[in-house]
């Protein structure tokens, strides 16, 4: 646990550079490190049937919060994604948009109060507490609140708790995640379980509540709660099998339904679409308040487009913002938030090189390391957004930047995740210059007991108000 296993498999990964894959051990137990990107293309995407399941797929149904989406795997994960995409259309999410200006506006709130009282605020709280609001919002249909109180008043909101049940770093918690993904046997035939069961009754009474408010019938809001409640009044639910993929086409399968399967994905859309944003926004902050060159780029940007809307808050700043927007994808390849992508072989197969797989083994993708390989990006250790920008984007080769994965299981919210780190990072731009706060650190450590990127110690920044930010009010 001294290291992050991203890392770990970067250092491996230095040492064999003309290998396209490495034999290594993960704790006890053997795992292909495969680093070559025409390979990982053919784990992720060609032949995606064979590597469908993320790791120890048998034992994915030992709880219920691992029964989402997120690390079920063959036809059960196929049932749920399909029946959910709908929910991500381009349509879809625009529609969404008000909701994350509504919270953009509470957000402009909690920073003017929190600076009012200090100068530094660590942002990853605050970021936490803005998306929190914007997912609960759009995905449920609820006020959060997380915002409007201090820190110690979000402390007891129950969406923050949730929160804490699925990512709150203990040494524990840390050692259960190891003990689990490396001998899962053991871990649940000793009746230990990753997740709290509270997180599932939570959701339920959080589902439950919104139903009767809708009166237990789908509203117009379409969204996440509206998809539940239609599958929770079907007898089956029906997708195109997996198999297809391999085999015959045309192939469906049918399954029936199952409430506990349906309020599990619950946790997948709220964790899936909380922390990694909160995450990507405080990091992106991180480096402007460390690179002011692009900062006042960015500020720049922020300017004319409120200018040209009049101060409003529109779905338009998703095509406009394009500086912020590399800002934020090259961010993200300095600190993927999944620095290691796991997939496992479900049937045994064969890699194009020849290599025989057999099923059950572990595929890791070092997603930290190729990010920063300088075969694939110059000067890598530089936050350099240019590298983004619409003339460069096309000199990144296909399959070494993966920070949202590739595939059929690519991340089903990279369209909400820009929207509402976009959303953010111009409400704090527009009032405030950002810099690193005394005695914070100009590099970052991986938290290692957890397998998502988390900062040690939060991102402490210092907060100065711009010149001319009244003109700028939403
Ligand atoms: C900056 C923010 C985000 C990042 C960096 C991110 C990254 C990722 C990555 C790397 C994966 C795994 C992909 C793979 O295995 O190939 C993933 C999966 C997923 N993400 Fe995101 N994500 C973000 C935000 C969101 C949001 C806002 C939502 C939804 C509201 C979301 C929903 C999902 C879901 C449902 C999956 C599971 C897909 C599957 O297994 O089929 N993500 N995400």
């Amino acid at each position: 646990m001294k290291s992050h296993s991203g890392k770990v498999a970067s250092d491996i990964c230095k040492r064999f550079p003309k290998s396209p894959y490495i034999g290594t051990y993960y704790g006890t137990e053997p795992a292909l490190l495969i680093q070559d990107p025409d390979l990982i293309k053919h784990v992720l995407t060609t032949d995606f049937y064979h590597f469908n399941s993320r790791e120890i797929a048998k034992y994915t149904t030992k709880e219920v919060t691992t029964m989402n989406m997120f690390f079920t795997y063959g036809e059960r994960w196929k049932l749920v994604r399909q029946n959910t995409t709908s929910l991500f259309t381009l349509g879809k999410t625009k529609n969404m948009y008000p909701l994350i200006a509504e919270s953009a506006n509470v957000f402009e709130k909690l920073l003017d109060r929190e600076t009012k009282v200090s100068k530094v605020l660590e942002v990853r709280e605050i970021g936490a507490r803005y998306t929190i609001d914007v997912i609960i919002s759009c995905i449920f249909g609820v006020n959060a609140d997380t915002m409007s109180g201090c820190k110690a008043d979000t402390e007891k909101n129950p969406f923050r708790v949730l929160g804490d049940m699925l990512f709150a770093v203990s040494p524990i918690r840390g050692m259960k995640n190891i003990a689990r993904s490396i001998w899962p046997a053991i871990f649940y035939g000793l009746g230990q379980k990753m997740f709290s069961e509270d997180i599932e009754i939570s959701f339920r009474d959080i589902l439950e509540n919104v139903f009767k408010e809708r009166q237990y019938k789908p509203s117009t809001r379409n969204d996440f709660a509206d998809l539940i409640l239609t599958l929770m009044n079907e007898k089956y639910i029906v997708a195109d099998s997996l198999k297809k993929l391999e085999r015959e086409a045309g192939e469906k399968i049918r399954m029936e339904r199952d409430n506990d399967l349906l309020i599990a994905q619950c946790s997948t859309f709220f964790a899936a679409g909380f922390e990694t944003s909160a995450t990507t926004f405080s990091m992106t902050l991180f480096e402007l308040a460390k690179n002011k060159e692009a900062q006042e780029k960015a500020i720049t940007e922020v300017d004319e487009y409120l200018r040209r809307h009049n101060n409003k808050l529109d779905y338009e700043l998703v095509n406009e913002l394009l500086y912020l927007d590399a800002c934020i994808s090259e961010t993200l390849r300095l600190y993927p938030i999944l620095p290691l992508i796991t997939r496992e072989v479900v049937e045994d197969c064969v890699l194009p090189t020849g290599l025989q797989l057999n099923s059950g083994m572990r595929v890791h993708l070092p997603i930290y390391h190729i990010h920063r390989d300088p075969k694939h990006f110059s000067d890598p250790e530089e936050f350099r957004p240019e590298r983004f920008c619409s003339e460069t984007k096309e000199d990144i080769a296909p399959y070494t930047y993966l920070p949202f994965g590739a595939g059929p299981r690519i991340c089903m919210g990279i369209r909400i995740a820009k929207m509402q780190i976009l959303t953010g990072l111009v409400t704090l731009l527009k009032k405030y210059r950002i810099s690193l706060a005394e005695g914070m650190a100009t590099s970052i450590e991986i938290e290692p007991k957890i397998l998502v990127f988390q900062p040690v110690g939060g991102i402490r920044l210092k907060f100065e108000p711009r010149e001319g930010w009244e003109e700028r009010m939403f």
